[in-house]
């Protein structure tokens, strides 16, 4: 029975809402993890001109942009995440002209090009790190507390496990928010503002539309480096402002790269942006990040993280939508990326989950950012053995996956970004793709793959499922198609519409899109015509069946 719960209630909107003027206000980006997308010289490590090469797959896929994680020279502690020159591509990953080509061939196929940026640490191979000298004014250096100095200066843990702090031959002590190999940098000291000022323009200057700002919460310490008390910093990290992070001094970094992103844009007649990677511990502050004279998105983590139930889902939409209305900014949404265990599997291990709450994050107002290989409903692998493990944080014993964000341990958050993995760590949502064959890799490269993929993807590749209408691959294709031709349907206005129990119901113009987030069929009076939907839908003498777990837009 349908029970008609409230009368229709908008939700909060942005100020001026209707097709902003910004391309990123309702872009749809593609996260392309370089080194698991495609490999094209054999090594199993996939590289930037094996991404060039499949760019027309993500253009028929219907995205608006890419996201490229670092592929800049680093000894790899972490991913890439550990810069060395930020300036120079890594061999892994080819040449500073196949990055060249690569964002070419990426406008040239209208596909605008972000670029990481990493400005909280480098690498511990950094030039200025490997300089006493320089690193001593650059980075974070303490004398230890003890009679000799023994102990670290204060009580800060590393993201990924253990003291947030290694002591020198020199007998001092250096901080590293993450790895031993990643020591933070001093923001106090203008010569690394003014350098990562340079990096940026050297980027823009090879034509990328944006940077994904690295730990955009991280760059400011509190002055004095204070504690924080004993043994709860992991469950801290996303629920209070900590001395590490969120301290209102970022602020101030992101208005000068705003200042610098519009000047070098106006100047140029095209909008280049800022998407801050920042993990606040609620809405309210997360849109500081995002105000009209700092960076243009943020990713809305809390969603992420949000129980697959309708009060949770409607209560974090609402205040997400709330908090970025305050400040004029659009929603930036995202269910998986490389930090976290994929969608499939953290959601019950449930691909038609996976489809339901995809079809839900394209119907909300904003933009949204897709993790490659989510197209296909892969899942996370789970039985990767210790011997090809990378993932830093695996071997110092550090949180589980999301260690780099909020409530992500598996004992605070059960539904949250850890739920579901192997054990937490973050390799087995990076395995590389599978394009095509029955066996790995599954056209990745001409070699093998650096992580191994399980022997039962070949139902999963881009092939297997191209043409396909029930496949996970065309429903994405079908909802980024309707996106595009359906005006509003971005960065226009949303209502909640009444709906059964533990159902959703929400209009877009155009559009009505409902979600079933129970694990058995709904009846309700039906909205429309059925004009996409996770799960097959069946209308009968205007009543419409909606499958348990299913999502489904309406053409009204
Ligand atoms: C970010 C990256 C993550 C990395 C961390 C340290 O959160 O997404 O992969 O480990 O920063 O740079």
């Amino acid at each position: 029975m349908t029970q008609e719960l409230t009368s229709p209630s908008p939700a909060p909107q942005a100020p001026g809402t209707g097709r902003g003027p910004g391309w990123w206000r309702d872009a749809v980006i593609y996260q392309v993890y370089v080194r698991s997308f495609a490999d094209s010289d054999g090594d199993g490590i996939g590289d930037l001109r094996g991404a060039r090469e499949r760019l027309p797959y993500l253009k028929d896929l219907g995205v608006d942009a890419v996201w490229l994680t670092p592929f800049y020279a680093s000894p790899q502690a972490d991913g890439g995440y550990d810069v060395a020159d930020y300036r120079a591509v890594d061999p892994l990953f080819g040449t500073l002209q196949d990055a060249d080509e690569l964002i070419r061939a990426a406008h040239d196929l209208g596909l605008r090009v972000i670029v990481d940026i990493v400005p909280n640490h480098t690498s511990d191979r950094h030039p200025w790190f490997q300089d006493p000298e320089l690193a001593r004014q650059r980075y974070l250096f303490r004398p230890g507390k003890g009679e000799s100095g023994e102990l670290p200066p204060n009580d800060w843990e590393s993201v990924f496990g253990g003291p947030a702090w290694t002591r020198t031959d020199r007998g001092d002590w250096y901080l590293h928010l993450f790895a031993p190999e990643q020591p933070d940098l001093n923001w106090d000291n203008p010569e690394v503002h003014a350098e990562f000022e340079a990096i940026m323009r050297f980027w823009l200057d090879l034509g990328v539309d944006g940077f994904r700002v690295d730990v955009a919460h991280g760059m400011i310490k509190a002055p004095g480096l204070p504690d924080i008390g004993h043994g709860a910093q992991a469950q801290l990290i996303g629920a209070q402002v900590l001395p590490f992070f969120d301290q209102d001094g970022v602020h101030a970094i992101h208005r000068a790269w705003r200042r610098l992103l519009d000047g070098y844009g106006d100047a140029r007649g095209k909008q280049v942006i800022g998407v801050a990677e920042a993990w606040a511990p609620t809405a309210e502050r997360l849109a500081l990040y995002v105000r009209p004279d700092e960076l243009h998105q943020a990713f809305n983590f809390q969603f992420l993280n949000a129980p697959w139930q309708s009060d949770a889902l409607r209560s974090v939409i609402d205040a997400s939508l709330a908090a970025t209305a305050s400040v004029g900014a659009p929603t930036t949404w995202v269910l998986s990326n490389h930090d976290v265990v994929r969608h499939t599997t953290r959601l019950g291990g449930s691909l038609a989950r996976a489809r339901a709450a995809t079809l839900l994050m394209l119907a909300l107002p904003g933009s949204a950012y897709l993790y490659q290989g989510e197209e296909l409903g892969l899942p996370e692998v789970t039985d990767l053995p210790d011997e090809v493990r990378q993932d830093p944080a695996f071997f110092r014993g550090g949180r589980a996956t999301g260690a780099v964000g909020p409530g992500t341990d598996t004992e605070s958050a059960p539904d949250g970004a850890a739920a579901g993995g192997q054990d937490g760590f973050r390799d087995g949502c990076r395995v590389p793709l599978p394009w095509s064959g029955e066996l790995p890799p599954y056209g990745f490269g001409p070699g093998g793959s650096w992580l191994p993929q399980p022997a039962d993807w070949g139902g999963l590749t881009i092939a297997a499922q191209t043409g396909d209408p029930a496949s996970t691959l065309e429903l994405y294709r079908a909802a980024l198609e309707l996106r595009r031709r359906l005006p509003g349907l971005g960065d226009g206005p949303m209502s909640w519409a009444p709906a059964p129990d533990g159902v959703l119901a929400f209009t877009r113009p155009g559009l009505l899109c409902t979600v079933n987030p129970l694990g058995h069929d709904v009846g309700l009076p039906a909205p429309g015509t059925p004009l996409l939907s996770s799960a097959p839908v069946t209308v009968d003498d205007a009543t419409a069946q909606l499958p348990g777990d299913s999502c489904t837009w309406w053409a009204i």
